[in-house]
Order: structure tokens, then sequence, then C-alpha cells
């Protein structure tokens, strides 16, 4: 382990590129933590593997076959932060994998109370599990806790299932997934799993809302980068725009961007829109209730302007920012996201634990004709 992985402060200020290296292991990812881990051959093979899941898992057998590979594997879901879908997702994933799991949600319970530490509770999570997903409101303490598991020379992966404004890697890798099948419909209900096709070039994705304290939007900002020729509208009250750090990798990696005052003026160039809601559980003192959010907000009567396959998207929970009305349109894909979300997230744990030849070679055998 190289020293700096174990000092905080200098780990602060090395390049990102420095970062994502000391939480990966022979050149593969083994910490999820940051959306910059993420090269598009991984991707890919994430998107295949997830979308090979939920095949195999069609049947009673292949159900069965799945619940062996991990069986010999424990999981922690620590979300000290609310949440349904992650939480969900990441449960019914270990499920579908075999593996037993267990929960902390609220430290009040635990002995937290008692004046332990966060840093010592993950530290004697990790003696009880194989595996720890967290959810936390602290920026970077996923991070920290990976570091600190690896200083203790335990091989216990962990999985950020959303670190405060930061990151929310997952949810931006099942938006991805969401939107391969968005746009390759018809070419993966016909079994083509190649995902290695970039189907977003070319493609206007506008991110509407709080964007500047919304993990997802930061962590799929990230991920499109992977995909040249993608365009980027941001459409935001000023105080929640986009951040000056994900505008300057957007710049970095030569992608495209905008920015639009009204949902209304762009929508009709609009290949996907991502919705998002106040994040206003981060206002100091209430300062969102100054802003005028409410005109952040897809209406049904906009759909004529609509193309004709236009990905609607959302990470949920939502409040205003849609009209109901969509639900029930097939370009609305936010319950689309909440169920590949869980073949997203089967997909991610079974490649932690390098399972993704087993499954590959499961699917090659039982699908290919
Ligand atoms: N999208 C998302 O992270 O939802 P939850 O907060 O319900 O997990």
């Amino acid at each position: 382990m190289p020293e700096e992985a174990r000092k905080p402060e200098e780990r602060e200020t090395l390049p990102t590129a420095k970062r994502v290296a000391l939480l990966n292991r022979h050149d593969r990812i083994f910490h999820v933590i940051l959306a910059q881990q993420f090269d598009r051959e991984t991707i890919d093979t994430l998107c295949k593997l997830a979308e090979m899941l939920r095949n195999i898992a069609e049947t009673r057998q292949g159900l069965q076959f799945l619940k062996t590979l991990l069986s010999h594997k424990r999981a922690m879901l620590y979300f000290i932060q609310p949440s349904t879908r992650t939480f969900l997702s990441f449960a019914a994933a270990c499920q579908i994998l075999g593996i037993a799991y267990d929960e902390v949600r609220n430290p009040s319970v635990s002995s937290e109370v008692k004046g332990e530490t966060e840093d010592d509770t993950v530290r004697v999570l990790s003696q009880y599990f194989n595996l720890i997903v967290m959810r936390h409101p602290k920026e970077g303490f996923a991070e920290e806790m990976a570091h600190a598991l690896d200083a203790l020379n335990m091989s216990i992966p962990i999985i950020n299932g959303g670190s405060g404004q930061d990151q929310h890697p997952t949810q931006a890798l099942l938006d991805i997934y969401t939107l391969h099948r968005a746009f390759g419909r018809v070419a993966i209900e016909r079994g083509n799993l190649d995902f290695s096709t970039n189907r977003f070039a070319g493609k206007t994705i506008a991110f509407v809302g709080d964007l500047k304290r919304g993990r997802t939007v930061r962590s799929l900002a990230y991920l499109l980068c992977r995909y040249p020729g993608v365009r980027m509208i941001f459409i935001a009250p000023p105080e929640l725009q986009i951040s000056e750090d994900i505008l300057e990798y957007l710049g970095r990696n030569e992608v495209e961007y905008a920015f639009a005052d009204d949902v209304g003026a762009v929508i009709h160039e609009c290949d996907a829109i991502y919705m998002t809601r106040l994040q206003d559980e981060y206002d100091v003192a209430g300062e969102s209730k100054k802003i005028d959010f409410d005109r952040f907000h897809i209406s049904a009567d906009m759909t004529p302007r609509f193309k004709p396959d236009l990905a609607i998207m959302h990470p949920l929970p939502r409040r205003k920012e849609i009209d109901r009305r969509l639900d029930t349109d097939p370009r609305a894909q936010y319950f689309s996201q909440v169920h590949n979300g869980m073949w997203m997230r089967a997909a991610a744990i079974a490649y932690a634990f390098h399972m993704d030849g087993a499954i590959i070679d499961h699917y090659q055998t039982h699908f290919t004709y």
C-alpha cells in the first residue's frame, strides 16, 4: 500500500487519476467510489452483465444458477442517509446473487450513541462482512473508509451508494444502461448485447433542476464523457447551476455543452432529458425557499415538441418536476431506471467479486444459438 493512500489530507490534493488508481487492484476496479473510475470498456462490460443477468434470471433454473454464484459472501448495507431505490435495489441484487445481507440504517440504535465513531463502526462491520455498500451524507467518507479498510489489510470492497452532494456512481451506471436500452431498444431486444456501440454520439442530453447539489447529475456527467459526440445542456436556476469542476472536466474531455433557462425553449433539441428535484436537505438556512423552482418542470403540454424517441429520466424521488400525465407516455423512463438499477447493481457486485466470467459463460451456453 503506498503511504499516500493512508493520509487523507495528502489524498485530497492528489490528481483524480491517482485517486482512481488507489481504488483499483491489479488494474481493475475494487472499491466503487467515483464515476471517474469507469472507462468505456468497464461500463460496456457492466451493461452487458446487467442485460445477461436479467435474461438469465427469467427462468427458475437461471435464477438458481445465479443464487449459487456468491452464496459464500455476506454484505452490509450501511445507509446513514434515507434511501428507497438504492437500498432496495442493492438488497434485491444481493438476493439474486445469493448473498446474505444485513443493514444499518439508523445509527441511533448502534453503539455510535455510546461514542463509537463512524470510522470505527465501519472497521467493525468489516469484521463480519465481505462487502460494504454505503450511503453517507459526507462527501469523501466512502473513499476514506475504503482506504481505512485497505490500511487494515482487509480485502473488502466498498461500493458508494451516494456520498453527500458529490457522487452516486451506481446511479450513473444504471442511467447509462437505461439510455442504452432507450436508444438501442430494438437491437437489445433482439439479443444484441454489444454495448461497445456508441449510442450517444450526436445525442443531446439536458439536465434540469438542482444541478449543483445533485450527485446523480455529477456522476452521470462524468460517465457521459466516455462517449465522444455527446452534447449536454444544463438548465437550472443560477444559484443551482452545475459546478465549475464538472464544466472543467467536460472541457478537458472536449464535450460540447450549453446552458438554458427554460425547458420549453430547448426540449425539441433533446434526445434525453434528466429531471432532478430540489436537494433542499442540504440547505443551511432554508435558502432554497427563495428560488423559483416550479418552472424547472416538464409538462405533458410540451409533447408536440418532443422528439419521437425522447428519453424522459429522473433518478427519483420526484416532487413536481414531471407532469404525472407523462407517466404512461412510452418515453418516460424513470420507472425503468428503478428496475434497471437492480440489474446494474447485481452486475456491479458480481464484477467486484470477479464473477463476470461465470455469468458470460452461462449466458453464452444457454442463450446463444
Ligand atoms: N435515486 C436514488 O438514489 O434514490 P434513493 O434516494 O431512493 O435511493
